[in-house]
């Protein structure tokens, strides 16, 4: 079964406590939070992850597109992250290194994430610590955006990294997901399927969700 992680992005802020609880059938809520440097778009952070911890158990997936992310990551852990994952372009390699391993020291997951552009194979030093690997299926930054078809053997080449390596290591996708895109994702080998305007655009978003539920490799 694969797993569904709505993104709040698309929800309507106005309203986001009634949203968020129409979407906890769902395995993770996906947080996104953009600085305006490492993605053009700004979006929200640590007050709103606090609130929204406040009102729900649901274990909050944290997307940080954001520079320099080993310098918040902890913070956002404390905010009520339970999966914080963060960008490989965006940091060097010991800070990424010494970032999982605040996490971790939290007691908390640890994802890295990589854009559309950037080859799979930069993960593979930090695999055996990782929780998530996120494969943009879109350029990050914005909601409702077309999902990348390029991106399909990526998808695939991280799941045989995943399994050679037999790590325990779960496989997400990011953008453009809509029942269609899902299919192609879930037969390509991922394992966590995030989704925003198509989530929070369905009439009866428990069944859409459900409906992402059952696809399975
Ligand atoms: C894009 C974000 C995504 C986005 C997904 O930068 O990371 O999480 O909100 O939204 P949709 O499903 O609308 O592409
Ligand atoms: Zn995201």
């Amino acid at each position: 079964m694969a797993k569904v992680a709505p993104s709040i992005l698309a929800a309507d802020f106005a309203k986001l406590g009634c949203e968020i609880e129409c979407v906890s059938s769902a395995d993770y809520l996906h947080f996104d939070v953009m600085d305006g440097n490492f993605v053009p778009n700004i979006s929200f952070g640590f007050p709103v992850l606090e609130s929204v911890r406040k009102i729900t158990d649901m274990p909050l997936d944290v997307h940080l597109m954001i520079d320099s992310p080993s310098r918040y990551v902890s913070e956002f852990a404390k905010a009520g992250g339970d999966i914080v994952t963060f960008h490989v372009e965006a940091e060097s390699s010991d800070k990424i290194h010494k970032a999982i391993n605040d996490l971790h020291k939290l007691g908390k997951r640890a994802g890295l994430s990589v854009k559309p552009a950037t080859p799979a194979e930069v993960i593979l030093p930090y695999i055996d610590s990782l929780d998530i690997i996120l494969v943009m299926t879109v350029e990050p930054g914005y909601g409702g955006q077309k999902f990348i078809n390029e991106m399909l053997p990526k998808i695939s080449n991280v799941r045989r990294i995943i399994d050679s390596r037999k790590v325990m290591c779960e496989l997400e996708v990011d953008g453009g997901i809509n029942f269609e895109t899902a299919k192609l994702c879930v037969n390509a080998g991922a394992d966590i399927l995030v989704a925003g305007s198509d989530v929070f655009r369905a009439k009866n978003k428990d069944e859409y969700i459900s409906k992402l539920h059952q696809l399975v490799r």
